[in-house]
């Protein structure tokens, strides 16, 4: 939610990129295009150079900050900040775009997150004689700090006094906050401030970069600092200094990504959607990858948390949202029929408000692609207070979820560009199986033999995956013919039902078509009365090898609601003749045992989502009002 970033490099006469001069624009505007994802209602860019601050900014997508560079440039300099928005505080106008200029034009700033005692601190600002130009926040923030920097210009030299007026604002603020900022008077530096929001460093050889994520500045370096909580950090072309609020010294943790700018790229696809619901097979695969040793038993060496406290848990509680929340669904009836542990999947924002019961024997397992989520990590936060021990399932490296959990088990699906989550949620359903079985294993609830048969088929679901992914034309003609729908349900029992809801939220997302998720066994409960002739239906059809109850009782829904004039659609299983009957359309998956199906069924109803809103016309990587990483509660 907004993506940030910034650049120090060598003074502009002795530039090093081609154009020497444009180097910092041409960083950040990179940078911008790599973090869109996290938000486009505005853009900007504020750079240091020879001739002082200049800024440039605009409502709506990148291209339209792009737009206004072209008809009115910047000048060449060294140094800069930029910033990609989405809304909270005050709508998407050009003046409520960042960077926030104050200080007499000369210090520019930008925000991430939410300043909760801004209006405590407006008032004290207005006292002291400021005025406000726009409705965010981030210019309360802006406006303290060029307070404290001139206030300190008697004290202090022009070396520091940003980082140290950076140090006094943030001890000030109240909230979650990224602040990034830049000063005429100190060319060549950066500041930032951080507290529950995201910000990584990047390191750079006589230049050095600030991200939201590490996509930010991956076209330039793949080394990064991981930043703490509650830190401060400058930079210049050839220095990283971190300290706390107070100015204590602090350290990051450097690492190296282990992607490249190429793997952020669509590769060739239309959409950056297409191209990661195309890399599911690698992402499960890579999420298997070194996990099992050469016998195929099972090795999770990075879930640290000590054996003997795992064996003595009693409850396990998934917390997470959105996708991630129903690859959480999924994995409780795998987690609870290997393991026979009682487990619940809760909503994290839901959780942490409702004053849960949680100890010491208690396991919280994460689940979130970004690893940021304001929701998930307050929730885990509450809940290690509480003494619960606490695994993350994340797929980014140096995000805090993963860094405030007892053990990360990582989602190895590569960078997940497009807003609405694809290959994500296939690899966080993988990686949460990988968890089930590990337990189960230490637990003794399987055999080794049972584990290994597991871990030998879920070793098989990335070629079915490619051959849903080969056969697809049959349902994205489907999708094409449906671009007039207004509504479509997807029903499914067992774990086809939090598919079903995550079929749902892909449609809602990319289409904007009413779209409902339902339990099968439900319909006759209530939603049922929705059906109407010519009613969509879409319903994902278990195994008819697997517990033969659970298919028939499906098999009966789908003629429950054919018989009220439903349109079904039907996702079953390869030889599965007997949903033929009542299906206008069938669309065969390749066979799997019942609890690892949603590896597969999961993938035309994504490909459903992105054809419809595609034949649509609208966007698929940036749907509207959506922001990837939701970084405020
Ligand atoms: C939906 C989607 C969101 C995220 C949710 C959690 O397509 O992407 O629902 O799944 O915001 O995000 P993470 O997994 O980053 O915590």
């Amino acid at each position: 939610m907004c993506g940030i970033v910034g650049y120090a490099g060598t003074a502009p006469a002795q530039g090093i990129s081609s154009s020497p001069n444009q180097r910092a624009l041409e960083v950040l505007v990179e940078g911008l295009r790599r973090l869109e994802y996290r938000g486009y209602d505005s853009a900007g860019v504020a750079v240091v150079g020879a001739a002082g601050l200049e800024m440039r900014k605009k409502s709506g997508k990148l291209a339209m900050l792009l737009e206004e560079l072209e008809s009115n440039p910047l000048p060449d300099a060294s140094t800069g900040i930029g910033h990609t928005r989405w809304a909270t505080h005050g709508g998407p106008t050009d003046a409520n775009a960042h960077p926030h200029i104050v200080d007499g034009d000369a210090l520019a700033v930008v925000h991430n997150g939410i300043i909760e005692n801004y209006a405590a601190l407006k008032s004290e600002l207005l006292a002291r004689g400021h005025s406000f130009k726009s409705e965010t926040d981030t210019e309360i923030a802006a406006t303290l700090l060029g307070d404290i920097y001139s206030r300190l210009a008697d004290s202090t030299p022009a070396e520091g006094r940003l980082s140290k007026a950076m140090q006094q604002v943030a001890q000030r603020l109240e909230g979650a906050f990224t602040l990034v900022a830049t000063h005429a008077e100190e060319p060549g530096v950066v500041v930032a401030a951080r507290r529950n929001s995201p910000l990584v460093v990047g390191l750079g050889d006589g230049e050095n970069f600030l991200g939201s994520d590490v996509s930010g500045f991956i076209d330039y370096t793949r080394r990064a600092v991981e930043l703490g909580q509650d830190q401060v950090v400058t930079i210049t072309a050839d220095k990283v200094e971190i300290t706390d609020f107070f100015g204590a010294p602090g350290e990051g943790r450097e690492y190296l990504v282990d992607w490249d700018a190429a793997a952020a790229e669509k590769g060739g696809y239309p959409s950056f959607m297409e191209k990661e619901i195309n890399d599911q097979p690698d992402a499960v695969a890579q999420t298997l990858l070194g996990r099992s040793d050469a016998d195929g038993n099972l090795t999770l060496d990075e879930i640290r948390v000590d054996p003997s406290v795992l064996k003595n848990i009693d409850r396990i509680i998934v917390l997470a949202c959105g996708t991630s929340a129903y690859a959480g669904q999924v994995a409780r009836y795998a987690i609870e029929h290997w393991c026979r542990i009682p487990t619940e999947v809760e909503l994290s924002h839901e959780f942490r408000y409702r004053d849960p019961i949680v100890d010491e024997n208690t396991l919280i397992v994460s689940i979130s692609q970004s690893g940021e989520t304001m929701d998930t990590l307050m929730a885990v936060r509450y809940a290690r207070e509480q003494g619960a021990k606490t695994v993350a399932i994340c797929n980014t490296n140096g995000s805090t979820i993963p860094r405030e959990s007892d053990a990360v088990l990582y989602t190895h699906a590569g960078p997940e560009i497009a807003v609405a989550s694809t290959k994500a949620f296939l690899a966080q359903i993988t990686a949460a199986y990988l968890l089930g079985l590990y337990l189960a294993q230490l637990r003794g609830n399987l055999f080794q033999g049972q584990i290994k048969d597991i871990l030998a088929e879920l070793a098989k679901t990335p070629a079915k995956i490619a051959t849903v992914l080969e056969n697809a034309d049959q349902i994205k003609e489907l999708a094409r013919s449906m671009a007039d729908t207004r509504s479509v349900l997807f029903l499914g029992r067992h774990v086809g039902y939090p598919v079903a809801m995550e079929g749902a939220l892909k449609l809602k997302e990319l289409a904007y078509i009413h779209a409902e998720g339902f339990a099968a066994g439900e319909l006759k409960h209530g939603p049922i009365a929705l059906i109407e002739e010519g009613q969509p239906v879409i319903v994902v059809v278990p195994s008819p090898r697997g517990r033969d109850s659970l298919h028939s009782k499906v098999v009966s829904n789908i003629q429950e609601v054919r018989a009220r004039g439903a349109k079904t659609i039907v996702i079953a299983e390869e030889g599965d003749e007997s949903v033929k009957a009542y299906a206008e359309h069938v669309f065969y998956v390749p066979e799997t045992s019942t609890l690892l199906a949603p590896l597969l069924t999961t993938v035309p109803l994504q490909i459903f989502a992105l054809e419809l809103a595609s034949a649509k016309g609208f966007d698929v990587d940036q749907p509207r009002n959506l922001a990837k990483s939701v970084t405020v509660e």
